[in-house]
């Protein structure tokens, strides 16, 4: 039988990256979209045998280019999607207008299944622009496409993160660690390996029109989190809840500060703190990934320990590069 050609966009992102090796390991050709071959080509390339992955330099406003990208799909994928907005790149353009079109093609190509990422816990997040747009762009994918899964994953958590990584960076760095909304906000984190079989899975079962949560083993709250990347890259801070006008303070300021004097993103905006008071939970509307029996086993404190040795002492990533016994 002739495997299905599936048509990726987002490929270059962490689910992406990680999504790749998933399907052609397991002998589906794949097609990666990205905005810049220059700057992501190099990161796509390396993630699948040679035969096994096409790699496609896509303006995503070019509506003629994407819809002959559908000819030869039975599957597309859709991982495309923004933390903050900057210049061109709005909420409402990458979260809603761009779901609805690649939705809207996959309906006019009959195409077998379309797959879009969404996200856990915007549900109640009125006062969210990202969650706003995230869920206008599930409305539309709903109404355009029967043969559509959507997932709304917890947070995503590997070494390519930017979840993580980014605060065992901060947490190496920092003396205190501000903890918004008191560290309460729960999340159920789920490994990317664990999404990557999901979504495997979801395709290999020619799943159609279902919503599914996706979720990890485990409830955690933001301080607990904080707490086992403090335990695993053997570090002790302290953790002090940051008043609300405080917090809105500092999203204020990083906000308005270039993204290039925060590490290259925004470490926090306005829009996230408001995000930050919704537990990123399931919402009981929809099955989870373990209702309809795909389990996620992998525990976030045994997976952080396999990358945090680069953020402890001696690590590549680390602020201290030797012991301070050894100096
Ligand atoms: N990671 C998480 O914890 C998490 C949790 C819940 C939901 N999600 C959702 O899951 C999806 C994938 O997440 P991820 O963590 O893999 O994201 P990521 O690492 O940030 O990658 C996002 C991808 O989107 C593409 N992209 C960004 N802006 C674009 C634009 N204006 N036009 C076209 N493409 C654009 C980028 O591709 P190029 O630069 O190559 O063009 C990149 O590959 C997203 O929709 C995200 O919202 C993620």
């Amino acid at each position: 039988m002739k495997p299905k050609e599936i048509l990726v966009f987002g490929a270059s992102g962490q689910i992406g990256k990680n999504l790749i090796r998933k399907l052609t390991k397991n002998n589906y050709k794949v097609v990666a979209v990205t905005r810049n071959i220059h700057q992501k080509g190099y990161v796509l390339k390396t993630q699948a045998n040679p035969g096994y992955l096409d790699i496609i330099e896509l303006d995503m406003v070019n509506e003629e280019e994407i819809k002959h990208l559908y000819n030869n799909c039975s599957i597309c994928i859709n991982l495309i999607g923004i933390l903050y907005e900057k210049n061109k790149n709005q909420f409402n353009k990458i979260h809603s207008l761009l779901p609805n079109l690649l939705s809207k093609l996959a309906r006019e190509k009959k195409i077998d299944q379309f797959i879009h990422v969404s996200a856990l816990g915007i549900e109640n997040a009125t006062d969210s622009k990202y969650a706003k747009s995230k869920l206008e762009g599930e409305i539309s994918v709903r109404k355009n496409f029967e043969n559509s899964v959507i997932l709304k994953p917890s947070i995503v958590y590997s070494i390519d993160d930017s979840f993580t990584t980014n605060l065992m960076t901060l947490l190496s760095h920092l003396p205190i660690m501000p903890l918004f909304f008191n560290g309460e906000t729960k999340f159920a984190p789920i490994h990317v390996s664990d999404l990557t079989e999901i979504i495997f899975q979801i395709i290999s079962n020619e799943i159609k029109n279902e919503t599914i949560e996706c979720i990890g083993p485990e409830e955690i709250s933001f301080k607990e989190i904080i707490q086992k990347l403090l335990k695993s890259i053997d570090k002790k801070i302290i953790l002090i809840p940051m008043p609300l006008p405080l917090a809105k303070i500092q999203a204020a300021l990083f906000e308005f500060l270039p993204s290039f004097l925060q590490g290259g993103r925004k470490q926090l905006t306005s829009d996230q703190l408001k995000l930050l008071k919704y537990d990123n939970l399931p919402s009981k509307k929809y099955r989870t990934n373990f209702d309809l029996g795909f389990k996620a086993e992998k525990k976030f404190e045994k997976e952080i320990d396999k990358y945090s040795y680069n953020w402890r002492v001696g690590g590549q990533y680390s602020k201290d590069k030797v012991s301070r016994k050894n100096q």
